[in-house]
């Protein structure tokens, strides 16, 4: 592992050939990269999300998918990080292709050190410089994830996406119903032209209507310009209506005029506008309860609902918990370009038994937290328990609920035991010492409080 101070990026090493692997691995942790494996095309797929490199040196021949493949299927994922490409000796046919496909160089094997460390140097700066600054766009869109609930949403999105259809999304706040949305429209034969966002909860009542249809000079007070509406700036592309459900009757009745005729009627107009346009609506509200009290248009509705799509909360996919803390961690390091830290098995435990009521959104801000206060690495759990304590509402919820002083003492004696006691490993003897009270009565209090180390023990 390079240290922090020489640390230059995370590079993917993606080649079959174990020792070009091993060889470009030692050479580059010694010039202070963080290097990733692949073994084959398919793996490094996987990997690109998972590790987020800035740079990718991608072996051309391998058995099942090929480099230049694996390239286009990169490509096609909306990934730009800069691909360095090794050939066999004499194949310079195909790197020219590659180049000409988009690859940012090529190496001819055996491969140069030299060489090799001036280019990967090169792309990697490049690539720094045109990324917005603070963000890794580098899979910032992605949906990650490996449990079925994930594969099936990924599915659905693959299947709705090349048609016209109008998509609902729905689900709680946090699992990523924006997500979904970036992914279908990246996904449609729409994907190079717009894709308009328009947030209906929060532009005031008055206002939405010229915001989605525009509106004529003069046509009401303050109207002294002509304005386009996002459904005609969404021409030939697609509109995302977030928070559809927030969405007044009057506004209703006119998005119910698009979805069927594709008739846009601008404030003040005498004319409709005719549009193309792919609708796709979320919301995480529960629209069947909002027509049931009389609040949401079922005809608009069934337009809408042509493909139900349903973002499901993190409560029901914690198997994917893990994978998505490392993809965090790994975002967060590379935007701020530090080498990644590692969260340690009892704390990410600590994280997994967790309610996520924010979902995806809650765990990434929460990682957030983590990376930016802790100083352990891997990060233990003592010191997960103790940055949640204070902002977290679970953790102290036992507080919340008590309803007489004595409840309320209990709960947080119970409280402030489990967590001197993860502090201090469960060693009883310690943290009797270090509270202060005699071994005896520790564990009269854990018995009392039914306290037990759930966890395994510490392997690290
Ligand atoms: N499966 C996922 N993989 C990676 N990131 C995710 C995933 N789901 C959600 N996120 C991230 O969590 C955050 C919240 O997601 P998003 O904005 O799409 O949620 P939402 O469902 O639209 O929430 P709201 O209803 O509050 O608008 C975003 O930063 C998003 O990138
Ligand atoms: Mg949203």
């Amino acid at each position: 592992m390079p240290n922090e101070k020489n640390f230059r990026g995370t590079v993917l090493v993606v080649d079959d050939e174990a020792s070009i692997r091993e060889s470009l691995r030692m050479v580059l942790e010694y010039e202070g990269y963080r290097v990733e494996e692949a073994t084959s095309g398919e793996q490094a797929l996987d990997r690109v999300r998972a590790s987020a490199p800035e740079a990718i040196l991608l072996d051309i021949k391998m058995p099942g998918m090929d480099g230049l493949e694996v390239m286009t299927s990169l490509h096609e994922r909306g990934y730009d990080v800069p691909i360095l490409i090794i050939t066999g000796h004499g194949d310079v046919a195909t790197a020219v292709e590659a180049t000409r496909n988009g690859a940012y160089d090529f190496f001819e094997k055996p491969l140069e050190r030299e060489r090799v460390l001036v280019s990967l140097r090169n792309a990697i700066e490049n690539y720094r410089l045109h990324r917005e600054p603070g963000v890794a766009r580098l899979s910032a869109d992605e949906l990650v994830g490996s449990s079925t609930v994930m594969k099936r949403l990924r599915e659905t999105i693959t299947k709705a996406a090349p048609t016209a259809a109008t998509v609902l999304i729905t689900g709680e706040s946090g699992t990523g119903k924006e997500l979904v949305a970036r992914a279908i429209h990246r996904q449609s034969q729409r994907s190079d032209r717009a894709l308009v966002q328009v947030n209906c909860a929060a532009i005031p009542e008055e206002l939405i209507e010229s915001e989605l249809f525009g509106h004529e000079k003069g046509s009401f007070t303050g109207a002294s310009r002509r304005q386009t509406g996002k459904f005609v700036a969404a021409d030939g592309g697609t509109i995302f209506l977030d928070e559809i459900g927030d969405m007044s009757a009057r506004t209703q009745a006119k998005v119910l005029r698009v979805l069927q005729d594709g008739d846009v009627e601008p404030v003040g107009a005498q004319k409709t506008v005719k549009v193309d346009v792919r609708v796709v609506a979320a919301t995480n509200r529960d629209l069947e309860d909002e027509i049931k009290e009389g609040r949401f248009r079922e005809d608009l509705f069934y337009r809408l609902n042509v493909i139900p799509v349903r973002t499901a909360p993190l409560r029901e996919h914690l198997e994917d918990l893990e994978e998505l803390v490392d993809y965090f961690i790994r975002r967060f390091s590379q935007a701020d370009n530090y080498p990644p830290k590692e969260l340690s098995a009892e704390a990410l435990e600590l994280l997994q038994g967790l309610s996520w009521k924010g979902n995806v959104r809650e765990l990434k801000n929460v990682v957030e937290r983590i990376l930016i206060l802790s100083a352990s690495d891997p990060i233990s759990r003592p010191e997960v328990v103790e940055l949640l304590g204070g902002g977290s509402a679970e953790l102290s919820a036992p507080l919340a609920g008590a309803k007489t002083l004595r409840q309320f003492r209990e709960a947080a004696e119970r409280l402030f035991l489990v967590q001197k006691l993860d502090e201090n490993d469960w060693n009883v003897t310690r943290t009797a010492e270090v509270i202060e009270t005699p071994r005896s009565n520790l564990y009269k209090k854990m018995e009392q409080y039914s306290i037990h180390r759930e966890t395994r023990g510490r392997e690290d």
